[in-house]
């Protein structure tokens, strides 16, 4: 019946537009809609998550964890409330994942404290027995990168328009302030996480970089849990 659109190329091309943009439409619109904006409660990364977050970029724990609990009793029994698109907001690139070789970790802020991860992620197996999850010891002794951190908040506040120094928001300010807030943050963490060296370090003036780590995974899905 369309034998003669494939023999016509301009057609075929401008049909297979058609039909293409079609899908793309479908895919954009939810953007569009409320559902898409952030929900109530989410906040910015602060500039130390920031850091935490750059971490688990780089060390790939995306290869391995989803950030994305699906709407099934099975997924919300076991990880607690299924995600919404709202709570995306402030994530760029997104990090949902598409492998589950350890847990989904979209609520672990929730489930897990500072000082289980400060185990964990030193030696997985002492904490959970049987696990295949490679230890990251190095994160213990390597510096977290405030610098770039803070960069990377700043242009997601001017480029992308995310509330940082808004009134009940996350405070940016200055380079300086940005700092204070930074050491002032991840002494909470060193404290909760009772571990000798990264008191040392800290005392030096140093934020390992395991430190920041735990700062992200303590944030997310929290704003969904408060609700
Ligand atoms: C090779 C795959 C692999 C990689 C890479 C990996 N993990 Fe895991 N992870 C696992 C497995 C398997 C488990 C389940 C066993 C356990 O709890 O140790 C797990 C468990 C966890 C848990 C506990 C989740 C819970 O609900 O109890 C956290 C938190 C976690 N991983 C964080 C990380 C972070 C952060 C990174 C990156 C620095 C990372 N993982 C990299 C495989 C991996």
């Amino acid at each position: 019946m369309f034998s003669w659109l494939e023999k016509n190329p301009f057609f075929f091309t401008v049909a297979f537009l058609c039909v293409f943009s079609i899908a793309g439409i479908v895919e954009v619109i939810p953007d569009f809609s409320k559902s898409a904006r952030p929900i109530s409660g989410l906040k910015p990364y602060s500039v130390l998550e920031t850091a935490g977050r750059q971490v688990y970029i780089k060390e790939g724990c995306y290869n391995c964890h989803s950030q994305l609990i699906r709407p099934f009793q099975s997924e919300v029994d076991r990880y607690g409330a299924y995600s919404l698109s709202g709570e995306y907001a402030y994530d760029r690139p997104f990090l949902w994942g598409s492998k589950r070789t350890g847990p989904d970790l979209h609520r672990i802020g929730d489930s897990r404290s500072t000082d289980w991860h400060a185990n964990h992620m030193w030696e997985p197996e002492s904490v959970v027995p049987g696990s295949i999850m490679p230890a990251y010891k190095h994160l213990y002794k390597k510096n977290s990168d405030f610098e770039t951190a803070y960069a990377e908040a700043l242009t997601q506040k001017k480029v992308f328009n995310v509330p940082y120094d808004t009134q009940g928001g996350v405070k940016l300010g200055s380079l300086q302030e940005a700092k204070e807030a930074y050491m002032q943050e991840a002494s909470v963490i060193v404290e909760d996480m009772k571990n000798k060296e990264i008191s040392e370090s800290f005392a030096r003036g140093e934020v390992p970089e395991i430190v920041a780590l735990i700062a992200y995974l303590n944030h997310l899905g929290q704003a969904r849990i408060a609700k």
